[in-house]
């Protein structure tokens, strides 16, 4: 459903050029959910950008369910919850607001924004302003607008990264509830070791920049998953593996 080959991609600017990809190449199935691990500065971003047509590539093809990734259906959920949200919105006018965009009737935008609400245990607040949510309560609300509307993949990056150890497993597991429902194809990028597997059917590794796929993962621990898995020989085992070739590869 998401594929990208050979993908290159440099910056340049007055003090040189930077490259950022080099010849990165990936795959996700339908209804897969893939992590990305990668160390600060390596490129996820940017990559995440020019699989959901934010950026363009220099050299190589991304195709998402075929097509070219300006004419797909991505959701994107951004790192910083406090930039991505809109504050003059409701939480409840945040959720909907693809589905304003989209012309969808009014009676269906309520329909799944309550729905969505519910899902998060937040329909209590739905007239409330975003600034009046915590930061985990802010991104559940980022990852209801990515989904709101039906799309084909979902793009995460980073989104709990600020918020503190047990807030971010929490959230973890919400939005694994989320996802089991429907299965959406998600590409999730962290740098969080234990997150990158929690969530994963499977873990992409990523070489320090210029990013290439170093070595990719199978997670094959059952779902739903539940926090104790964190400390199960087999996540232990799994965890070390990926740390190996991580510092080895440094
Ligand atoms: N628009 C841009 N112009 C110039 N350089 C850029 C641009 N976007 C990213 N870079 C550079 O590309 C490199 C990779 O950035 P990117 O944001 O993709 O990394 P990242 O892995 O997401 O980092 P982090 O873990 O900090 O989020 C960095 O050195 C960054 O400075
Ligand atoms: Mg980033």
């Amino acid at each position: 459903m998401i594929s990208v080959r050979s993908v290159t991609k440099e910056f340049k600017n007055l003090s040189g050029t930077t490259r950022v990809l080099e010849g990165v190449n990936l795959e996700v199935n339908k209804g897969e959910f893939v992590t990305v691990f990668g160390p600060n500065g390596s490129g996820k971003t940017t990559l995440l950008n020019i699989i959901s047509g934010i950026e363009k590539q220099d050299s190589g093809e991304v195709l998402v369910y075929g097509k070219n990734p300006k004419d797909a259906h991505v959701g994107f959920v951004f790192q910083n919850y406090n930039e991505s949200l809109f504050p003059w919105r409701t939480v409840f006018e945040n959720i909907i607001f693809p589905l304003e965009i989209a012309k969808i009737k009014k009676e269906k935008q309520n329909k799944i924004g309550e729905y969505l609400l519910n899902k998060i245990q937040l329909l209590y607040a739905k007239d409330k302003y975003v600034y009046e949510l915590s930061g985990g309560q802010r991104q559940l609300v980022s990852i209801c607008r990515a989904i709101a509307s039906d799309p084909d993949i979902l793009i995460m990056d980073e989104p709990f990264s600020s918020l503190d150890y047990s807030t971010t497993r929490k959230m973890e597991l919400e939005l694994l509830d989320i996802w089991q429902e429907k299965k959406i194809t998600t590409l999730f990028v962290s740098h969080d070791i234990d997150e990158a597997i929690f969530l994963a059917d499977k873990v992409i590794v990523l070489s320090p920049r210029p990013a290439s796929v170093k070595k990719i993962f199978e997670v094959n621990l059952p779902r739903p998953r539940t926090l104790d898995m964190l400390s199960s020989p087999e996540f232990t085992e799994l965890r070390n593996e990926i740390l190996n070739t991580f510092e080895y590869e440094k």
